[in-house]
């Protein structure tokens, strides 16, 4: 017996109808703001994580899915679905459309994390990447979204959380701060946090080690030291979503995992799912598009973890009611002469998108409309020999028993 491998499951299809509900409920969402869909490789070039997400985040120290093809290149499963995006970008000469760009995405990811609730190996996010605009109103629409496919889906209780991490104008400063202030207390800090106090101070403030965390407790603010241009554009999103009546709560030890952010940066936190409660993250990377090569190109996105979302569905109840199509019909048929008809019957429902049952199993006719009831058939419809002789058959509705007496010749046009 060969498992599943580790940190992977397989969406089996009664649990695929409450994948579809959310997913179609997000893809309208994002098209409703104007994006549209992109798809991009399963894998990329190495280089293309290492330098857009940061070599000294744990994504790329530690979780990446990294192979060398036959060709001996070296590729990786991405890991995030940003740096993909940002590559298209660039190199489909996007940068020289009528700006913004809204591009979004609904795609498996791949990290080597540790299982656990919520964690997974191989996970889906669906994101949006908005390139072109510096404005706070692009943030704060960005942030909308979210709200939007919340409040389709009926859900109240996710904590919104942003910060602003500043850009390479302030960020710089504050890192040293950071660094001066961390190497006063080196003796306390973890060996990994020891590595990062030179290459990467602000990454101390997500490690998860006790010590590093309380450490961090007393650590400067970067919102106290923002550059007057970032702070300004903080203020803006604040009033931006202030005005739409979305609630938040300014928490300056966000600071996200990967390297390409710059100002404003935001989770959306579900308390009801454990200790993996961020459902959806992003925020402002203005920076990015031209490590990566292209045009200096302001941009913000934001990616939603869809098994988090449905942890989350699940344990407030929303999902209860979602469950597998049912048909429309069920043709029961006994004998060789009813059997083709009801196929013939089905095969043209069918082709007009009609979701009908028929039986392939050689049931007995009372075994056939045990099994239609099991399904939840809306319809029956019986045919022996003598309704192939006359013509016309019992269509039966399910939920009060109501039969109609239907002509064969033209039963397909009833649905
Ligand atoms: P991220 O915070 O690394 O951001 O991931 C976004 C979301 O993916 C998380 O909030 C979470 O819901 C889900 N997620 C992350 N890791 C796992 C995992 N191991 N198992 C299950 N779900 C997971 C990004 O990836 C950025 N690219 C988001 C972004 C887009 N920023 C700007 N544009």
């Amino acid at each position: 017996m060969i498992n599943v491998p580790v940190g992977t499951k397989d969406i089996l299809p009664s649990e695929r109808p409450a994948w579809d509900y959310l997913c179609n409920i997000i893809h309208e969402t994002f098209k409703a703001y104007g994006f549209g869909e992109i798809r991009t490789p399963v894998f990329e070039a190495t280089e293309l994580f290492s330098r857009g997400v940061g070599d000294t985040t744990d994504v790329v120290e530690k979780q990446m899915y990294t192979f060398e093809d036959k060709g001996g290149r070296s590729l990786t499963l991405r890991p995030e679905g940003t740096a993909g995006v940002v590559r298209s970008y660039i190199e489909n000469g996007m940068a020289s459309l009528p700006q913004p760009v809204k591009i979004f995405y609904d795609m498996p990811i791949y990290r080597y994390e540790k299982k656990q609730k919520g964690r997974y190996r191989e996970f889906t996010q669906c994101g949006v990447e908005l390139f072109g605009s510096s404005s706070a109103t692009a943030d704060v629409e960005v942030i909308a979204m979210v709200n939007t496919i919340f409040a389709r889906l009926g859900i109240s209780d996710i904590q919104l959380v942003i910060n602003s991490i500043g850009c390479s104008h302030c960020r710089p400063a504050y890192n040293a701060m950071l660094k001066d202030y961390f190497k006063s207390n080196e003796d306390k800090i973890c060996e990994t946090c020891k590595g990062r106090l030179d290459r990467n101070p602000l990454r101390i403030l997500d490690c998860k080690n006790p010590d590093c965390h309380s450490l961090a407790d007393n650590c400067p603010k970067i919102t106290d030291h923002l550059c007057p241009e970032c702070a300004e554009h903080f203020e803006q999103v604040k009033a931006g979503l202030d005005a739409l009546g979305i609630k938040y709560v300014v928490d300056p030890f966000v600071v996200r995992g990967l390297d390409y952010y710059s100002k404003t940066v935001f989770e959306f936190i579900s308390t009801g799912i454990g200790s993996q409660g961020a459902v959806c993250a992003g925020g402002r990377y203005d920076g990015l598009v031209e490590i990566l090569g292209g045009p200096h190109t302001p941009a913000v996105g934001f990616a939603m973890g869809i098994e988090r979302m449905l942890l989350h569905m699940e344990s407030c109840g929303l999902l209860d009611k979602i469950c597998a199509p049912k048909p429309k019909l069920y043709i029961a048929a006994m004998g060789q002469q009813a059997v083709l008809e009801a196929e013939r019957i089905a095969y043209a429902l069918r082709t007009k998108g009609v979701y009908v049952e028929t039986d392939i199993m050689s049931r007995s006719f009372k075994a056939q409309f045990k099994y239609a009831d099991k399904i939840g058939a809306e319809y029956t419809l019986a045919l022996g020999d003598n309704e192939i002789a006359t013509g016309k058959a019992n269509l039966k509705r399910m939920a009060d028993g109501q039969a109609e007496e239907t002509d064969l010749s033209t039963i397909v046009d009833k649905f």
